[in-house]
């Protein structure tokens, strides 16, 4: 990543290497409005909505939100690490790259995550020790956690806390250690100047990696009245939703072939109180194959998916399934009948039901084919016929002679279609598979919404950073002026961005991906790019800086309003920063 190559080297080495030419070698596109379009090799679609852009070297998908430059294209295309791609994209133009070395911007990577490591660890005996104080917020808090059925024992396994109710918690108790530091662990925030913390009055639950390191933590809401019910560490330098699994350090000690995926902390938790210890949680994110790395590392070969009884949850397994696979890792999935998760299950019917359960997860094949049959009816020749050649796509993803045979078997009795009719199906979609490359196995992207959040907001986020990394004057304008909307961007990528944005001299689109790694970051900022926006006049960029700070100002300030409305003295100073937003005038001309 940026971390071992400096950045002109990467700048080359995509400059050699058109996005047109790459994509094209994967993907069908042609040239329609200034871009060219394909059928997005991301997620399943008919109609053509994954572009890409000549000119900004980037692409991005309007179905499914993937976006990225040519490095992320391979990144995921090829489910490749970043130097992975970098050296692919290299090979292909027969550049050579120089031997990794340790890049400054490697270096301070490594100090950010030793920091981020060492005060996490403070932080979680910090809010372990805060669990078993003797005041009110404590006992309730045990009290929670005991109705829970989180035994002792178990909440001190997993080291479990309780942040402080005030806003300055952690930061107080630790005056000697720099607030900038803690903000690196992300375990405080900062607006103008003044820190506070990011978790209060939560149920604390540190993510532990299999190094033993406090990576990160999620934190339950222990009122029900205070935003999202849990909140996870931002991403830093040493924390990375998509690349760590909640409990992992304990279930690789288990040392079991099999692991147990299920979606909640309180989930992972209760499994191993009723002698589950195999189980780890993806932390709200999809499974990718970092994800099964991590598995496979852990010496598993197979995963049962115990994924929540939704409409999300079946989703979320159908993604699953071909990222493990192409892992080379067996998959099962566990559907619960009569509860919604496993700590739900557990709590209501035991271990050893649940023990029965599990010996009868399906394979991944049975689940899909069950999916499958549930929409067709089976006493029609036509729901017949379709239902077969969904279960031919299905089987087409084997790689096992015998298995194939075995489910061509059973589908063929359900149907009474002949099993040589079923076997030149799959032949005929697996021949058509290789054909179109390499691709099939791609996860598909959920593009999340966060609930309250106006499009219209969103629009004004995304266009005053496309203004900021587009328009040189515009953000020279800006930081003249002592006005922080660092806050009000919230808490995705858009913080991170804009601070980026103010201290980098990168403007050029396909440049920015190379400093963001995850893929909602990357994401965010092909959706930035996604459109055009033409500013024809001085007057006119000064306009949308201005009307997008407005923007994003005042619907920050409104919505405190809403929040403290029974506070008169706050209403008062909330009106007044109202209407000072309401007169204010960023010009683009200094002095
Ligand atoms: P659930 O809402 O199913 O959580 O979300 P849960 O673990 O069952 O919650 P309780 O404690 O029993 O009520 C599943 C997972 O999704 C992520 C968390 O990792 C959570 O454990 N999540 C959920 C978030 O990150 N943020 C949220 O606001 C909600
Ligand atoms: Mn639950």
């Amino acid at each position: 990543m940026a971390d071992f190559y400096p950045q002109d080297v990467i700048s080359e080495v995509k400059a050699l290497n058109d996005i047109v030419d790459v994509v094209g070698g994967y993907v069908k596109l042609s040239a329609r409005a200034g871009n060219h379009f394909g059928i997005c090799p991301f997620h399943n679609e008919k109609t053509p909505s994954f572009s890409v852009n000549k000119d900004k070297q980037i692409f991005y998908c309007f179905g499914c939100g993937a976006g990225g430059n040519v490095i992320s294209f391979i990144k995921r295309i090829e489910n490749m690490d970043f130097p992975d791609a970098l050296k692919l994209l290299a090979d292909r133009v027969h550049f050579n790259l120089p031997e990794k070395g340790t890049s400054p911007q490697a270096k301070i990577q490594a100090a950010e995550r030793e920091t981020a490591a060492k005060l996490n660890k403070i932080a979680a005996r910090f809010y372990h020790e805060n669990l078993y104080a003797e005041n009110t917020a404590a006992i309730q808090a045990r009290k929670y956690l005991e109705e829970r059925g989180v035994k002792p024992a178990l909440a001190r396994r997993f080291g479990l806390g309780l942040s402080p109710d005030g806003w300055t918690g952690i930061l107080t108790a630790f005056p000697e250690i720099a607030p900038k530091d803690f903000e690196t662990a992300g375990l405080v925030k900062s607006k103008d100047a003044r820190f506070y913390d990011r978790f209060r009055n939560r149920l604390m639950f540190p993510i532990i990696d299999t190094r033993s390191r406090v990576i990160g933590f999620g934190g339950r809401v222990m009122g029900d009245d205070d935003g999202a019910k849990y909140l996870n560490s931002p991403e830093t330098a040493l924390f990375k939703k998509s690349e760590c699994l909640y409990g992992l350090n304990l279930a690789k000690k288990a040392r079991a072939q099999e692991i147990i995926v299920v979606e909640g902390y309180m989930d992972v938790l209760t499994m191993h109180q009723h002698g589950f210890s195999n189980t780890v949680g993806v932390l709200g994110t999809a499974m990718r194959g970092s994800h099964a790395r991590l598995i496979k590392n852990a010496g598993a070969h197979t995963v049962i998916l115990i994924l929540d009884s939704d409409e999300a949850g079946i989703r979320a397994a159908l993604r699953a399934i071909p990222v493990l696979i192409k892992e080379e890792i067996k998959v099962k999935i566990l559907q619960l009948p009569d509860a919604k998760d496993p700590d739900e299950y557990l709590s209501r019917f035991g271990a050893a039901k649940f023990s029965v359960l599990l010996k009868e997860a399906k394979s991944h094949i049975s689940f899909q084919v069950g999916l499958e049959r549930g929409k067709f009816d089976l006493e029609t020749t036509d729901g017949r016929v379709g239902f077969t050649k969904e279960c031919a796509k299905i089987l087409a993803t084997l790689t096992s002679a015998i298995e194939t045979d075995a489910y061509v078997g059973e589908i063929s009795k359900a149907t009474s279609i002949s099993a040589t009719a079923i076997h030149k199906e799959i032949e005929k979609i697996t021949g058509e598979n290789r054909a179109k490359s390499e691709f099939s196995y791609s996860p598909r992207r959920v593009v999340q919404k966060k609930a309250g959040e106006d499009a219209g907001l969103k629009n004004a986020k995304k266009g005053l950073l496309y203004l900021l990394f587009t328009e040189p004057e515009a953000l020279a304008a800006l930081k003249r002026t002592d006005i922080s909307v660092k806050e009000e961007m919230g808490e995705d990528g858009f913080s991170k961005l804009l601070d980026f944005a103010l201290t980098n001299a990168v403007n050029a689109p396909s440049d920015v991906f190379d400093f963001f790694h995850s893929d909602s970051d990357q994401q965010l900022i092909a959706e930035i790019f996604a459109e055009t926006k033409e500013y024809p006049t001085k007057a006119a960029v000064e306009k949308a800086l201005n009307d997008m700070v407005k923007k994003i100002k005042l619907s920050w300030l409104n919505s405190r309003m809403e929040n403290e409305k029974s506070d008169l003295n706050a209403v008062k100073s909330i009106h007044l920063q109202i209407k000072s937003i309401n007169s204010l005038n960023i010009s683009l001309h200094d002095g």
